[in-house]
């Protein structure tokens, strides 16, 4: 993998990037939609391709270990193979399902037992394994293995917690250094910076993610219920440590504003169910605001989704007939609004992409967070 910067902003800490993977090149700021289980849901490869223009998509896991499991995943030969994706994938390592989706799960130092969520077998996750497991999966960019803490969280638990994750990440250093990509192409490791809200504790995590020297870093444990200015200070005090020449992943986030004011505090890659999640449940987001479409006022509308946006789905379809599938449960709905919601959302970092490379991207973000988070 490597790493090049293009154009940094003068009003700010934004840059302009590019990541360059044996599955194709990377334009950063980029969003990565997520695609759990081996599927951006109600969204097919080619329309996430061509209509969404993604670069990169998201894996997990905890999932696909789940279901279909590593002997399907390898015999098929890795997940590019499996879902017929030909452009980069990363994988996030399950230090973030296994607390938010599996009922009892036990943390130890050695790793967490945990039980499906499907079928409520138990199954172990260790630094090791889940090395192993993301070899297996193929990813081009794998996660470390590390414990998300909940918010609120004490400030003894969310040390002892962040020292774990430091000493698990040495552990899984070890076994990725140690093994190789099943499938002929390179994946790189990125650790996770935790710490939860504490500002020494996020220095601390930050200084010692920074000293493994590996090819790009992540930020966790945001985005988990704190109040957003939180998490723009933590980001701050976070981007200024970490590596300028090496791109910073902030985990789980966000909303459209989240994304352009951490792009402007020096964040490069972004994921979140958000624009999948809410599109499911009827929320878009427009060049022009939100629009929740099963309100009545969008009944007789017959204007495109998003005109200004560009893109197939955005401006053949209208609002009217949206909200009639909604409203009629179609599953043309959930395709029509996620495969819109993403476009939005890869168009927002393409935009601020081109912003900063034409060096505007200061007062643009400004105008644009105003714009695009208001309610239709
Ligand atoms: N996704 C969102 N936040 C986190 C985190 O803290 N850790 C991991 N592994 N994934 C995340």
């Amino acid at each position: 993998m490597k790493f090049s910067i293009q154009a940094t902003d003068s009003q700010s800490k934004a840059r302009a990037g590019e990541i360059t993977t044996d599955h194709g090149l990377i334009q950063t700021p980029i969003f990565m939609p997520v695609g759990t289980a081996g599927s951006v849901k109600a969204v097919h490869q080619r329309e996430l391709s061509d209509d969404v223009q993604a670069q990169i998509i998201l894996g997990n896991t905890y999932h696909l270990f789940l279901r279909p499991g590593l002997d399907v995943l390898h015999k098929a030969g890795g997940l590019h193979q499996f879902n017929s994706w030909g452009h980069p994938i990363l994988t996030d390592s399950g230090g973030y399902q296994v607390y938010s989706l599996s009922g009892t799960r036990k943390i130890k130092e050695a790793g967490v037992t945990f039980k499906s969520h499907i079928d409520g077998s138990t199954h172990v996750f260790t630094p090791e394994n889940v090395m192993d497991i993301q070899r297996t999966i193929g990813a081009d960019i794998i996660m470390a293995f590390d414990e998300c803490t909940p918010y609120p969280c004490e400030f003894s638990y969310a040390r002892a917690s962040m020292d774990m994750t430091h000493r698990w990440l040495k552990r899984c250093c070890e076994r990725f250094d140690t093994t190789e990509g099943l499938y002929g192409y390179t994946q790189t490791l990125f650790p996770i910076v935790q710490g939860s809200v504490f500002p020494e504790l996020r220095k601390q995590s930050a200084e010692k993610i920074a000293s493994f020297e590996r090819e790009g870093n992540a930020i966790g444990g945001l985005s988990v219920g704190e109040p957003a200015e939180m998490m723009y200070e933590m980001t701050e005090m976070v981007c200024g440590i970490l590596p300028e020449d090496k791109p910073r992943y902030l985990m789980g986030v966000g909303t459209p504003a989240n994304i352009l004011e951490t792009i402007a505090l020096g964040i490069d890659m972004f994921d979140c169910v958000m624009p999948t999640r809410n599109a499911r449940n009827g929320m878009l987001f427009t060049t022009q605001g939100i629009i929740n479409i099963k309100n009545e006022k969008w009944k007789n509308d017959f204007s495109p989704i998003d005109e200004t946006l560009g893109g197939y789905v955005s401006t053949t379809y209208t609002k009217a007939y949206l909200r009639h599938l909604v409203v009629s449960k179609e599953y043309l709905a959930a395709q029509i609004a996620s495969v819109h919601n993403l476009t939005f959302y890869l168009w927002l970092v393409k935009q601020a992409r081109e912003k900063i490379l034409e060096g505007t991207f200061y007062a643009w973000k400004n105008s644009m967070v105003e714009q695009v988070m208001r309610r239709l």
